[in-house]
């Protein structure tokens, strides 16, 4: 029977305990988001970690599970060995089964018994196992299941059969499976000295959880005793397929035949490492990728750096020239997307950041190297440590890639130089700082920043996260602990929330953990990327390295998002309509508005602003989605990305992407903020002010969404309001418009226009107010021989509203006459008004012509059923309406 693929082995495992009323659950993220003390999922409990606290309820209590893992920074790092032994990866699959509190021991070997001997057909007699040396049930139990004899159970008493997460978790005593892979290979029996040879393997592991490491010198109980289990699918699979190398599967072997063939040269001996680091470094680094971890220089990114590092070193010494590693992708993703589609949908950032990695290294490995060579050829045994110093500064080298070069030659590095010289160049780095001046204040941060390094961002992808309080305080002073009603801030060694910059606000939110509640009002970043959680304790307290939960306030974010993705689209448009020379100048990103200043010398026309909102909501209704790449400052640039000239940017940036124009993206910017996945969450888009804020320099206003909505409806209320209310409007306008006559830094055409606007707004005003004060507007409306009449007198406004109130008035009757009277100063205006049913028998022009007359006029003219005049006599107005009527 053909070899068994790993796909294949990894679907009969899970649905070995589908059958046994497991439910198979997907594996978590590679980047855990319930503990803050893990770097990366170690093994297929961590997503279950709360679950067997009893923390975390499920609707199932038993699981199985084919999980991602990674194990390079942390505590379980096999960065190091992996290309230089058969079995060792940063990155693999560990299948699992798990009860939560429901079957324990017996069942848990019995289950691993019956798969590994019966599903996979494994040979009885080439299996030990090992338990923790107290263990005499687990003891009993294979001694009944397996039928072993005493010699095949091996009590071992060390760390190695006991179990645990990290530093605090869920933790307990094991028993291990091992296979025997012959006395052709070098190697002894679990717990005897020659142990790590390569002859007896150790396949799945059967943890019994039965405590929680609280912290360091306390251990509990758990609720219910449960199972955890563990088990690498590369390397089972290695065995089913007669092989213990992992990369002689199936798997592996499509990965090394794809890079032979890129690298065109064929594995031996002397460079099978090298394939090996690859694929494994492959694997690792598309998968953190995938889940949005890219390259950096701090935390999560910088393993990643360093891993993808190690790995474009060993392509380069196959003698491959040119990238390798974003070629390889697509034989990954055929043989893995099946089980993980984020590869699919991950593709292009993957490729893209594999290759802008790879090619900006391996210009600097090229010369790395040479003085690495140099310096060798001067050395005994140590290279100095301001050597690996200069290769990590200058040329990027991790220290772990320094030490991986010189690893088959016996030589090793004076570190403690290297880490001296690290603490100097922080030094400088520290003392170049342009902060915000306040140096008092700056100075606390610099003592912090020392100590507890960047805070590590996780908000890209995620709302909520665990995290560890690395430092509290109050009233600018460093404490131990905060109390209920205390105002302080929080410092934790990750974060979900964004801190303000970029025009970006920060995120709101909650930080909790039990009782404790701290309401975050705000968070700033200090010193470039120390994220402080400033707000209050609303109750309980908190002390240093507690753990916490910490929840940003999501729907201010997905607003203020949204506004940040609709100021990259209203930048582009602007620069589409007005000119290449619109360049931003500021910019403020809120959940409730936005701000856009930017060079610009005359206002914008209506026209223009039309315009610029037919793009935005354009790419808006096309509903495109948004897209994040990183890469360097010059090729961001060389992509067309709009950056900010004289703004320093780091060694990479990140580059979004959005809109659709033609098939290219409509828009390309550097920016570290967080924005829509989609275009289409932006939502109705206008812009509702501009504004001169200096020579040269506009300031657009925008809503969208919601907010558009509730402005116009808004609009519509302020046009509808009290005279009152209106009054003070007037006042105001009038205000701003004296006011602008006396701003030296508005320019004249600005100026012209504002006034223009103003006093329009101001006029539209005032005639709402007299027409809605009763002792200035009065209509009485009569009927005389069955025809209706409505005679209406106003004080003080302009004649030329006269042809509305005429309009209105018609409307209001339905049929009759409308006399209507207006007089300011020493100006009177009459307009009479006949509705057109009526004017065989009446004529517009006759009345108005009298009135005139009466009220010291010139006659006037128009139509039977629209007429219009002035005079000057406003007592006489009524004594002009009394003639019209007497004509009647
Ligand atoms: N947690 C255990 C391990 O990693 C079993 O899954 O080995």
């Amino acid at each position: 029977m053909a070899d068994k693929s790993l796909n294949e082995i990894r679907s009969t495992f899970l649905k070995y305990f589908e059958k046994n009323d497991h439910k198979i659950v997907e594996s978590s993220n590679l980047v855990p988001n319930n503990d803050p003390t893990l770097m990366f999922a170690n093994s297929g409990m961590v997503q279950f970690k709360n679950v067997f606290t009893g923390l975390e309820k499920r609707d199932y209590q038993r699981a199985t599970t084919s999980q991602k893992c990674v194990r390079a920074g942390g505590k379980h790092n096999d960065l190091e060995n992996v290309g230089y032994t058969p079995r060792h990866h940063t990155f693999f699959e560990m299948l699992g089964n798990f009860s939560f509190g429901d079957y324990f021991k017996e069942k848990a070997i019995y289950y691993a018994w019956d798969l590994i001997t019966k599903d996979f057909g494994l040979d009885k007699n080439r299996l030990y196992v090992t338990v923790f040396h107290e263990d005499d049930e687990a003891f009993n139990f294979w001694r009944k299941i397996a039928g072993f004899s005493d010699d095949r159970i091996i009590r071992i008493s060390t760390s190695d059969n006991f179990w645990s997460m990290g530093e605090t978790g869920p933790c307990g005593p094991c028993s291990e499976i091992f296979y025997d892979h012959g006395d052709h290979l070098k190697g002894g029996l679990p717990g005897s000295k020659d142990e790590d040879g390569d002859r007896f393997i150790e396949i799945w592991n059967l943890v019994f959880m039965q405590y929680e490491q609280v912290s360091k010198d306390k251990r509990i109980n758990l609720p219910k005793p449960s199972v955890d289990t563990g088990m690498g699918l590369e390397r089972i699979a290695a065995l089913l397929q007669s092989t213990h190398d992992n990369y002689e599967t199936d798997h592996f072997q499509k990965l090394i035949l794809s890079t032979s063939e890129i690298v065109k040269k064929k594995p031996d001996q002397n460079n099978l490492s090298s394939f090996r680091v690859i694929a494994d470094h492959l694997r690792a680094s598309s998968f953190l990728i995938a889940e949005g971890v890219l390259p950096s220089n701090e935390g999560r990114g910088y393993v990643l750096r360093r891993i993808m590092r190690r790995g474009m070193r060993h392509s380069h010494l196959l003698g491959s020239k040119n990238p390798v590693f974003y070629n390889l992708f697509e034989t990954l993703k055929n043989e893995m997307s099946g089980n993980y589609p984020e590869l699919n949908r991950a593709e292009s950032l993957i490729k893209e950041t594999l290759k802008m990695e790879e090619e900006k290294f391996l210009i600097l490995l090229d010369r790395g190297i040479k003085i690495l060579n140099d310096e060798i050829s001067k050395i005994d045994k140590v290279l100095p440590g301001d050597v690996a110093f200069k290769l990590y500064d200058t040329y990027g080298f991790p220290l772990d890639l320094t030490e991986d070069i010189l690893r088959n030659k016996s030589l090793s590095i004076d570190t403690k130089k290297f880490q001296s010289l690290m603490q100097e160049s922080r030094e400088l780095a520290k003392k170049n700082w342009k902060g915000s001046g306040d140096a008092a204040v700056e100075d606390i941060w610099f003592g912090i920043k020392d100590k507890l390094g960047a805070t590590e961002f996780l908000g890209y992808e995620t709302n909520q996260a665990e995290g560890v309080i690395l430092s509290l305080l109050k009233n600018n002073k460093e404490v131990k602990d905060l109390k209920s009603n205390d105002e302080g801030m929080i410092i934790t060694n990750q974060t979900p929330f964004y801190g303000e910059s970029g025009g970006q606000v920060g995120d709101t939110g909650e930080i909790i953990s039990g009782d404790f509640r701290f309401e975050v009002t705000d968070v700033q970043k200090k010193l470039g990327d120390l994220f402080v959680h400033y707000g209050k304790v609303i109750s309980g307290s908190i002390k240093l390295n507690d753990s916490v939960e910490m929840k940003i306030n999501e729907t201010r974010r997905n607003d203020t998002r949204a506004y940040h993705s609709a100021t990259h689209l209203l930048h582009e448009s602007l620069r589409r309509v007005l000119g290449t020379h619109v360049t931003q100048k500021g910019s403020l990103v809120e959940p409730s508005r936005l701000r856009f200043d930017f060079s610009h010398m005359k206002p914008i026309s209506e026209d223009e602003i039309n315009k610029i909102e037919k793009f935005v909501n354009l790419m808006v209704s096309k509903k495109t989605d948004v897209k994040t790449r990183l890469m360097t400052p010059d090729e961001a640039v060389e992509n067309g990305a709009l950056a900010l000239f004289g703004e320093k940017y780091g060694e990479e940036v990140r580059v979004l992407s959005m809109g659709d124009d033609d098939g290219k993206y409509f828009s390309t910017e550097l920016c570290g903020g967080t924005h829509v996945k989609n275009t289409g969450e932006i939502g109705q888009f206008k812009i509702t002010s501009q504004s001169s804020i200096a020579a040269g320099i506009r300031r657009v206003e925008a809503l969208r969404d919601k907010q558009l909505e509730d402005f116009l409806k808004n609009k519509e209320k302020l046009l509808n309001q009290s005279s009152e209310k209106n009054e003070e409007l007037i006042k105001d306008l009038t205000k701003q418009i004296i006011g602008l006559g006396g701003k030296p830094n508005i320019d004249q055409s600005d100026q012209k226009l504002l006034i223009k606007n103003l006093t329009k707004q101001l006029e539209t005003l005032s005639v709402k107010v007299i027409l809605n004060d009763k002792t200035k507007n009065q209509i009485k409306d009569e009927e005389i021989k069955g025809t209706k009449i409505r005679f209406q007198k106003v004080d003080g406004l302009p004649t030329k509203e006269l042809r509305k109130l005429v309009d209105d008035g018609k409307k209001q009757l339905g049929e009759g006459i409308v006399v209507v009277f207006a007089f300011k100063d020493d100006k009177v205006g009459v307009a009479v008004g006949v509705t057109n049913k009526l004017t065989d028998k009446f004529d517009a022009v006759k009345f108005v012509k009298l009135s005139s007359e009466i009220i010291g006029g010139q006659g006037g003219g128009g139509r039977k059923d629209f007429a219009q005049a002035g005079g000057q006599d406003s007592n006489k107005i009524n004594e002009a309406f009394e003639k019209i009527k007497s004509l009647i």
